[in-house]
């Protein structure tokens, strides 16, 4: 069974790189199911997605220990605040029959000031509830405003693709240690960028979508692929067999032969 290499998060937590996105499946207990049982072991989820349910029958039914999974969900803006984080911290724990969460994240920014949401998900960290904090969707000045408050969080999800790459982000968040998690990494370019992909998936025997996500971690982020197909699921787990060389990364990229 393939498991995913893990990246550090804090220093007593990592996670898993290539994980499980559940938003809009078509039958999520089963495609969750499935994706345990091929091996991915960190589920990406948000009070948005109507997720958590499922993965708590998922997990049940797979037999698997709870300390074996990494699980993410997401605050929505209704649930940013002192008070809404620590109700909503006890509905997520509620939903998903466990007694923590991974990674928590914001899941984009509201009104809230980033230091009463942060400040409050920290006391659920602090409360055991909750063992690693995060944001998505946060550009640069809010990364930094985050960075100001002195809380601890340590990855930043965004879309990453090939439609949408923002570097600066990306380097910024690499450079203050937050870690990135890509998301819709599976988006279609350009005709010009698609035929690259279509050339390194033939060169390299792989997929488009192993070759795309292979990129996304070969640049050091997260990826979170989701599928409610059975054989989509367990291929891009198998990305994690592709290895990109950074002739195949610059051609993907620019377009440019530096072989
Ligand atoms: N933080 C945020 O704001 C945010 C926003 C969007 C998404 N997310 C998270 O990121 C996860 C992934 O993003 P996403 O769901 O937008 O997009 P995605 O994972 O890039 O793409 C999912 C789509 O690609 C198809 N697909 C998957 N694997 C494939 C393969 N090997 N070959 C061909 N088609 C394939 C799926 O169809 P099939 O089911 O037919 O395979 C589905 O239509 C979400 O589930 C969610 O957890 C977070």
């Amino acid at each position: 069974m393939t498991h995913s290499p893990t990246l550090s998060l804090t220093p007593e937590l990592s996670i898993p790189q290539l994980g499980f996105g559940t938003w809009k499946l078509r039958d999520p207990r089963s495609a969750i199911g499935q994706a345990l049982q091929v091996g991915y072991r960190h589920l990406d989820t948000a009070d948005l997605y109507h997720s958590h349910g499922a993965i708590a029958e998922a997990l049940a039914d797979s037999g698997l220990p709870r300390q074996d999974l990494f699980i993410t969900t997401k605050l929505m803006p209704q649930s940013h605040g002192a008070k809404q984080v620590k109700e909503a911290v006890q509905r997520f724990l509620e939903e998903l029959h466990t007694d923590y969460i991974d990674l928590l994240l914001i899941h984009w920014p509201s009104r809230v000031p980033v230091a009463e949401t942060l400040g409050a998900m920290d006391a659920a960290r602090k409360a055991g509830q909750v063992r690693a904090l995060g944001v998505s969707n946060f550009e640069i000045d809010l990364l930094q405003a985050s960075l100001d408050t002195g809380i601890l969080f340590s990855n930043n999800q965004i879309e990453y693709n090939l439609k949408e790459q923002p570097q600066e982000v990306l380097r910024f968040c690499l450079e203050h240690g937050i870690s990135v998690t890509s998301y819709t990494s599976l988006e279609r370019g350009t005709p010009e960028q698609e035929a690259r992909a279509a050339q390194i998936a033939k060169k390299r025997n792989a997929t488009r979508e192993q070759v795309l996500l292979s990129w996304l971690m070969h640049k050091g982020m997260i990826v979170i692929p989701a599928s409610s197909n059975a054989a989509h699921i367990e291929s891009n787990l198998q990305s994690l067999q592709i290895k990109l060389a950074d002739e195949d990364i610059d051609y993907l990229e620019k377009g440019v032969l530096t072989e």
